[in-house]
């Protein structure tokens, strides 16, 4: 069965999908390879030309819809009075026939045949600027609504479709429930002050909309430790914002948070663990089910190279290191900064993106997790680490070319120690009454993470920057449509 189809039904299907009155959806050209139909049987097909060839009388146009990185074949047998270019949209009612070249099938059209038809759907100006010779992704960033017909962008957004059943698949089978939190909420989980702010165009300063102040979230995290107490475990995929002037190839003003929220845990190595598994679950189902897809629409061989590498990288059979924050803070200093002076950390230093990636990249070449950051560098909900006063139990995973990929810790459930550390912080305790309040009706001790979904993306498309693979990115100084 594929798409609801059987193999037996697929005659009906093809034959129905002939008329122009069938409410039957047409075939993808996906289905069409994968299901190939009965050789010399009628079919039409659609799609986007990709590329025309011409020899003497025969003419050739790869089709391609972005279902699969394949193109279809079309061979035009004699003249269609038709000026193919590349980018028109089309359709071709032809002969299912066994193919000469190196697809398996191809869709032959004679112009002396009544029941064959070619026509132009959607015409393309002289100027239509996504040729087949490839182009840079900077400048297919200035063709927001064309970019994704090029293979590698398609096939970048068909990977983030997968990763979704992925995730679904991996949460499911740990009884890991999908919720949904707000977007828009009155609390800064982060207390970095990177929100955006939500208001009715024509409220007044003194008369907010939502009686108080609101934002876009920056995580859903709070409400999702509200949600796990009542489900166990939760998890919910979530678009994110943040007002932060990050102009670099791994920040986005909007991007899709993996979060999820796990009760009865109490130490950070179990959401580590967790966290290792799903990730190398998804990896390992992208390797197995779509890395040709992904393969074959990467024409530049070091991108390709670059991308299978790090689905190694993910893979390996070593579980991946995991240090503390000060054992980072050492390596650092004895092995990079090496009889250097300048450059040195001390206790209590941000660990930067560059010593992030060094730490990956040339000291583990693995993804690392570090663990026990200070509790100063670190947001107001999570506890002291055990035996540890002045670092808490938290970590972020680390990997290759990208940075932080996964921020998570436990959680503090303990009503007078959360009420305190809000109090340290001169947070307000009003706004957080609600956030305090599970802690008071049968606590549960509790962790969990977030994931910046664009940058799982990157890495496992070898894509430099995560504006390539989320389809319309948002940036500061840039929101063209
Ligand atoms: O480390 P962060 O800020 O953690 C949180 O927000 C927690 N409340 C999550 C949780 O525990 N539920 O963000 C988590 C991840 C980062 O590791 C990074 O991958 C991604 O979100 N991220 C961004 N991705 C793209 N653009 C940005 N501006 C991002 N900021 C964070």
């Amino acid at each position: 069965m594929f798409c609801g189809i059987s193999r037996r039904a697929w005659r009906t299907y093809s034959s129905s999908a002939l008329s122009s009155s069938s409410t039957t959806i047409p075939p993808t050209i996906k289905h069409l390879l994968s299901f190939p139909p009965s050789v010399d049987s009628l079919v039409k097909t659609q799609g986007h030309v990709k590329a025309v060839r011409s020899f003497k009388n025969l003419h050739f146009v790869d089709l391609s819809d972005g279902s699969t990185h394949s193109t279809l074949n079309v061979v035009l047998n004699g003249d269609t009075n038709i000026n193919f270019k590349v980018g028109q949209s089309v359709s071709f009612v032809g002969k299912w026939v066994e193919s000469k070249g190196s697809q398996d099938y191809e869709l032959l059209y004679d112009s002396t045949e009544n029941e064959h038809k070619a026509a132009v759907i959607g015409e393309v100006p002289e100027s239509y600027p996504i040729q087949k010779k490839s182009s840079s992704y900077q400048f297919l960033r200035t063709l927001p609504t064309l970019r994704h017909r090029t293979s590698s962008l398609a096939s970048v957004l068909r990977l983030r479709s997968f990763l979704e059943g992925s995730f679904q698949r991996f949460f499911e089978q740990n009884d890991v429930i999908k919720v949904s939190a707000p977007l828009i909420t009155s609390s800064d989980c982060e207390g970095a002050g990177e929100q955006f702010i939500v208001e009715a165009k024509d409220s007044k300063p003194e008369n907010p909309f939502f009686g108080k102040p609101a934002y876009l979230t920056v995580s859903t995290q709070l409400h999702l430790e509200v949600l796990s107490q009542s489900l166990n475990r939760v998890w919910a995929l979530t678009p994110c914002f943040r007002a932060e002037e990050s102009h670099t190839n791994r920040h986005l003003s909007e991007f899709w948070m993996l979060e999820a929220e796990l009760s009865y845990i109490e130490s950070v190595h179990q959401i580590c663990d967790f966290t290792e598994n799903m990730i190398r679950y998804v990896t390992q189902d992208v390797v197995q089910s779509i890395a040709n897809d992904l393969a074959q629409s990467r024409y530049n061989k070091d991108e390709r190279q670059a991308m299978e590498a790090n689905w190694k990288t993910i893979l390996q059979s070593e579980p991946w290191p995991r240090i503390t924050y000060t054992e980072a803070i050492e390596i650092i200093n004895k092995i990079k900064n090496k009889g250097r002076s300048k450059g040195r950390l001390t206790w209590g230093d941000s660990i930067q993106t560059e010593h992030e990636k060094w730490l990956a990249e040339t000291h583990f070449k693995s993804p690392v997790f570090i663990t026990d950051y200070p509790k100063a560098q670190k947001p107001f909900y999570m506890p002291e680490s055990e035996n540890q006063n002045s670092t808490v139990a938290c970590f972020d995973l680390i990997i290759p070319g990208i940075g932080e990929l996964v921020g998570g810790s436990v959680r503090e459930h303990n009503y007078e120690k959360l009420l305190q550390e809000l109090k340290n912080r001169n947070m307000s305790i009003e706004d957080n009454e609600w956030y305090l309040s599970i802690r008071e009706n049968g606590t549960v001790p509790h962790g969990g993470f977030g994931m910046g979904m664009e940058r799982l993306v990157a890495f496992l498309s070898g894509m430099a920057s995560i504006k390539d693979v989320i389809a319309f990115p948002r940036t500061p100084g840039s929101c063209s449509c």
